[in-house]
This record gives structure tokens, sequence and C-alpha cells, in this order.
């Protein structure tokens, strides 16, 4: 397993793409799988939960092609057209990828196995499996419920209405992807709205599917099943969630300006610029455009001393996945930053509030770890850092604190580090090529 070192820098400058967007990459590959013809799909995230979803589709009977420079094509098979895999779908370290196939397999009349590693293999599946046995399905997990689960899907799916109880975007999806194949209107209520990235892509496929935002009970959306998805011509936004770490790195490295072009800034995910602007990030938003449904925008940070806040716990959602980087940004500000409703934190890829705060508290920054919340104290200084991370096959705290390691006294080791392939192809060269000294044990930085 990889190991980085990373060393305080001097500013970072420069332009860059981050990769493709993960949600819009995974929606992109499933939808095309279920309509009938070619999909083509451009800037899609080449990184190792994407290209599981690629084999899960390939599994069902879909043709993928990597036609070179991030552009995709696959050729569905239609609704209802699958194949029945004649092995175990492995979905390696993604919940993502796990749950929205399991949506999939759930309402075709075929029977398949998924499994994945053992981060994914730890992870609760019992909130996509309760929704997927009321449309008929069979679901058997582990004494758990968790994977490996064998999926006995139904020829005869009944639609469902569905209140989420937890705020997840993931369940949201599966939910609709499952009623895709499905006779009559199925119905998801989310009381805290999620990334609407599966909305966003089923309308643009062609899907009936209609929005209530303003019903007192949650955003609630509906979708007619057993219609047929047309391909389509996608353009996959940069991930703000891979954004995050040139974002924050650039704002705590003294003297830094970075330009980040063509990051997806859909208002459900943009939880941590908010955050990071009332701490008084100095982050520029220009040239904004939409592609395909996306809003997307160029991103130019430039450094800028930070003082705590407190979060509003209900902005979770729209940065779930950043909070690892924001606590790492929250170290260097002054004062305590607060952040609540976390809960989530802990069934992520390992538990991002338990790891991040023993990772911080080893560096030397004093954090204060709730069941779900987490307060950084941050001095408004360097923390001392010199210590060794495991990435805990989780790619978000391996950049997180590597980013942390730009910044602090001594050099941050993080070992684990091939987990970052899952989400960011190239996360280092890209960090050099900004001026970060992020080295392997042996080599040099290896900035072009
Ligand atoms: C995702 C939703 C979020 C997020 C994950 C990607 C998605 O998970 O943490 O990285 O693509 O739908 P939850 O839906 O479980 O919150």
């Amino acid at each position: 397993m990889k190991t980085l070192i990373s060393h305080c820098s001097s500013a970072l400058s420069g332009q860059a793409r981050v990769p493709g967007d993960k949600s819009i990459s995974h929606r992109a590959l499933i939808l095309g799988a279920l309509a009938v013809g070619e999909t083509r799909i451009e800037g899609l995230l080449e990184g190792e939960d994407v290209l599981a979803t690629a084999g899960a589709i390939r599994a069902i009977g879909s043709i993928v092609e990597n036609k070179g420079e991030q552009c995709w094509a696959v050729h569905g098979c239609g609704l209802g057209g699958l194949n029945e895999p004649n092995d175990v779908i492995d979905m390696g370290n993604s919940g993502t990828a796990a749950r929205l196939m399991l949506g999939l397999l759930a309402t075709h009349p075929m029977t398949s196995v998924v499994t994945g590693d053992a981060s994914l293999r730890s992870r609760p599946m019992d909130r996509v499996t309760t929704p997927l046995h009321k449309f008929g399905a069979e679901l058997r997990g582990n004494e758990d419920g968790k994977l490996p689960i064998t999926v006995f899907g139904t020829a005869d799916p009944v639609p469902i209405h569905y209140v989420l109880p937890v705020a997840s975007a993931q369940v949201k999806s599966a939910i609709l992807i499952a009623g895709l194949n499905t006779p009559g209107e199925t119905t998801v209520v989310e009381p805290t709205p999620t990334r609407d990235h599966t909305e966003r892509m089923l309308k643009y496929f062609g899907a009936e599917l209609n929005i209530y935002d303003a019903n007192p009970a949650g955003r609630t959306i509906k979708i007619t099943g057993q219609l047929e998805l047309t391909p389509q011509y996608i353009r996959v936004p940069s991930d703000i969630s891979s954004a995050a770490f040139p974002i924050v790195a650039a704002t705590l490295v003294h003297g830094s300006s970075v330009r980040l072009n063509g990051v997806g800034i859909n208002p459900l995910r943009t939880g941590l610029i908010s955050t990071l602007l009332e701490m008084g990030a100095k982050i520029g938003i220009e040239n904004e455009t939409n592609d395909g449904g996306e809003p997307t925008a160029d991103l130019l940070v430039t450094a800028s001393d930070l003082r705590g806040i407190e979060v509003p716990s209900t902005r979770a959602p729209s940065m779930i996945d950043e909070y690892p980087v924001l606590a790492v940004a929250a170290a260097m500000a002054e004062g305590p930053t607060v952040m609540r409703g976390l809960r989530e934190l802990r069934f992520k890829e390992s538990d991002r509030l338990a790891a991040v705060a023993s990772g911080l508290s080893a560096c030397g920054v004093k954090i204060e770890e709730g069941e779900d919340y987490l307060i950084v104290y941050g001095q408004g200084r360097a923390p001392v850092g010199g210590v060794t991370i495991n990435s805990g096959l989780d790619h978000r705290i391996a950049m997180s604190f590597a980013v942390l390691g730009l910044v602090t006294r001594e050099p941050i080791t993080i070992t684990g580090a091939s987990t970052i392939n899952s989400s960011f192809p190239r996360f280092v060269d890209l960090m050099c090529a900004l001026g970060a000294e992020i080295r392997t044990p042996k080599t040099e930085c290896v900035a072009k």
C-alpha cells in the first residue's frame, strides 16, 4: 500500500482541472445502461469507484467502451433488458455504486450477488434493502444485513411510497432507479434535501419525474416507471468534493493563488464553499455555465486567514464528504469551529468522525468528538504534525491529512494512500504541479 509524506510547502499557484464528479459519473453509467442505444460520457471519473460501476453494468449486459481522454460510451440494453450476471459483482470501496446497483437489480427478475472490499462490507445496507423489499424484491445479506448481499430481483415490482429516515442521496437514488422498472408511480420523500444529480439526470434521459419542493412532509419526488429512457451525451463537471482538497490547501498555504476550472457547483453540493467563505476564505466564482443540467464554474482561491465558526447542521447534506478537509481548515483557523449533525460520518468509507478526531489530536490539535459532532479548537497557527496517519481504506481521510501536512511544522506520513485512486487518480501529480510537496518515501515531488 502506497505511503505518502506531505511536507510544509511554499505558496501554491497555477490552474488545474480536478477529475470528473464521482456521483454524476456513477449515475451516467447506470442510466446509460438502462437506456436503449449509445450514451456518450465525456469527463468520466476514471477512479476505482466508478470503474467498479462500469464493471457492474458490463456484468448485466451493457457494452462499455473507453474511447480515451476520459470519454466513454455505454451501449445500454434498456429497462428490463438486462442479463443475469454470471459472477459476483464486486463494487470495491464504493457505497454509491453498491447502493445504486442494488436498486437497479431489485426490480429486474434475476439473481445476483453484490460484494465489496472490507470497508464496504462493514457499511450499513439495511437503509437500501428495507425500501427495496417493499418493491417485492428479496435481498439477503450476512447476519447484519451487510454485503455480500444476494438479490432476488422481482418480476412483479409494486410501486412504493417511502419517506427517507436518513438524509441520503444514495438511498433516494436506489429507490428512484428501482422505480424506473416498476409500473406506476414510485414516490420518495426526503425531509432534508440531498444532492439531486439522479433527478436531474433522469429528466435529461427523458424519464417522467415530478418534484414537489413545497410539500410540508419534505421534498417529494415521483417517478413513473417502465417508460423508455433515451440515450444522451453527458459532460461530467469536475468534482467539487475533489476540488475541496486544493481549495483548502490554497486557502491555508500562505501566498497561494489557484484556479480550478469547470467545477460542479450544484447548490446541494456547495456547503463547503459557503462555510469557508463564512470563515474568511477568498474564493471567487467565475465563468458560471450549465452542462447537461448541472451548473459549473471556475473557482479562484487565494490564501487567507480563517476564523472558527459554528457550521449550521442543516448544511451537512450539502457538504457531507467535505467535513474531514473542513476540520483540517478549522485546525488552522483562529478559534473553535463547531460542526454538528454529523452522525452519518460514522457510516462512510471509515468512521470519519473518529478518524478526523484521532488524526488531528495526534497532530497536536485540541478537538472534542461527540456522537454526532466535532469541535476543532484552532489556534490560528500551524499544528505540530509529525505523525503517521493510516487511511483506513478511506480516500478522503488520506487526502485531508495530505493537505494538513502542507502546513504542519513536521511532515505528515499517510499510509494506505492507494485508496486515493478510488475518487482522485493523480491527486499527488495535480497537487505537486500546483507546488505542493507530497512525496513517496524514496522519491522527490513528482511535479511536472
Ligand atoms: C453520494 C451520496 C453521499 C456521499 C457519497 C456520494 C451519492 O452519501 O457521501 O460520497 O453519490 O449519492 P449518502 O447518500 O449516504 O449520504
